[in-house]
């Protein structure tokens, strides 16, 4: 019996009842329900750090637009264009010229339901254009969701932990693994789930010339777009402008998400961008699927007819409207999602002043950004052992493990669930945590 923040006996009696084998290996729903439970039976309220879900309201200008096509324009009994309403096409083609300083055609600018939906078409269409080429290279730590794409459709990938490949070391890494001529691709977040780290220039030059050199697509997956809080990335048309591979390779494919950059995530569209070059070329592979050879025509007419014939038609009205108020310089967007990035300062500095480690630090020189996750460790403790002590303090998170990190003594905290009004708690609980297990 110990005098742990949340009543040791219920928590113990509930991980007993819970048929989980060790919580540290839990899934994180399974996590979800059992912390869950404890809050029901002991009343306390958990610092919930284990869902990387969005916690911040919808601008209203894309509401409004929303409401506008349902109620005006009729839109929700008419199927949508395969290929994007031409007005958010011309919009995402503005966004990334004016947020990122590259040109793409709006022919190449697709909304997908999700960009976990513009991920799957790009990794199933990839995967088909080159007879010889057959492998993905995955970038660890990663969001495992798509993981399990690649594995449920039977894909092949590759991966590493890129902890250990920062700067200089990256290039040699990557082309230790794309002279082997299998590689057809590469996926990336960036800023990366789960360690936030935010690749360099001198990273993201590497990774376009290697591209360029080992004819391999870079998929970038900008599901935080923004969302470096180090640097103010969000005046159109100003530098300093959203990091990006594509300014170093025209083989490219990003991912930009509306879920947390537009607290959109209900509404499940994304935008995927494809390179003028990559949209036009012609793959011989493609001809024994699709009808035509032409890369972002098969993607478009081939993998996303088939998966769900369009994105939602009314959210896209509702994402053309933030883009053309964020373009057009009338609404910051940054300003309603730089709340993660000061939470996030506060919180890490509660763990560090109680014994906690930053496990993913740098980029390059400088600390990672606060932003919408951190990881952390305890001296003495792996990743799974500390989930399992941190339950009973009335705090939980998820394993790096279970995101293809080699830091198993890690976890992945996610700010966005937190409330300020816990951040008292938050620190008592700590304190405690730090008084019960004294770092040697
Ligand atoms: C790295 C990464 N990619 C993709 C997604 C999914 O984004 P969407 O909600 O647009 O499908 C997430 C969401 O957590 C993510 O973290």
């Amino acid at each position: 019996m110990k005098d742990t923040p949340i009543n040791f006996s219920v928590v113990k009696s509930k991980i007993e009842t819970s048929g989980i084998p060790h919580i540290g290996k839990a899934t994180i729903r399974e996590l979800v329900k059992l912390v869950n439970e404890i809050e029901t039976e002991t009343g306390d309220r958990y610092i919930r750090m284990e869902m990387g879900v969005p916690g911040l309201p919808t601008p209203k200008i894309a509401i409004d637009a929303e409401i506008d096509a349902i109620l005006n324009k009729k839109v929700t009994a008419k199927y949508p264009n395969l290929e994007g309403l031409p007005e958010l096409k011309k919009e995402i083609s503005r966004f990334v010229k004016l947020f990122m300083d590259i040109e793409v055609k709006p022919t190449g600018c697709i909304p997908t339901v999700g960009s976990l939906q513009g991920g799957l078409i790009a990794f199933i269409t990839i995967d088909r254009m080159y007879e010889d080429k057959d492998t993905m290279l995955y970038i660890d730590p990663s969001f495992p969701l798509q993981k399990q794409q690649l594995k449920v459709l039977g894909q092949k990938f590759e991966q590493f932990d890129v902890y250990n490949y920062r700067g200089k070391k990256l290039r040699d890494k990557l082309e230790s693994i794309f002279k082997k001529g299998n590689i057809h691709s590469v996926l990336y977040s960036n800023p990366n789930n789960p360690s936030w780290i935010c690749f360099t220039e001198e990273e993201l030059q590497i990774f376009g010339e290697m591209a360029n050199k080992y004819n391999v697509i870079i998929i970038e997956d900008l599901a935080y777009f923004c969302m470096d809080f180090r640097k103010d990335l969000s005046k159109p048309g100003e530098p300093p402008f959203q990091p990006t591979v594509a300014k170093y390779t025209d083989n490219f494919i990003l991912l930009i998400s509306t879920s947390k950059a537009f607290s959109y995530a209900g509404q499940r569209v994304g935008m995927m961008v494809i390179s003028d070059k990559l949209f036009n070329l012609r793959a011989s592979g493609l001809k024994r699927f699709y009808t035509t050879d032409i890369f972002g025509y098969s993607m478009i007419f081939g993998t996303l007819y088939m998966l769900s014939a369009g994105t939602c038609h009314s959210a896209q009205y509702g994402i053309t409207a933030i883009l053309k108020a964020a373009n057009d310089g009338t609404h910051n967007f940054r300003d309603d999602v730089i709340e993660y990035g000061r939470k996030a300062e506060i919180m890490k500095k509660f763990f560090t002043d109680n014994g906690f480690k930053i496990v993913y630090d740098y980029d390059g020189n400088d600390p990672i950004a606060h932003g919408f996750y951190f990881t952390i460790s305890y001296p003495g403790f792996t990743g799974e052992e500390l989930i399992e002590e941190l339950i009973y303090y009335g705090i939980s998170a998820i394993s790096l493990s279970i995101t293809g990190s080699e830091r198993t003594e890690g976890l992945r905290a996610c700010v966005s669930l937190v409330q300020r009004d816990q951040f008292p708690d938050l620190e008592y609980r700590l304190k405690k945590f730090n008084e019960h297990h004294p770092v040697k």
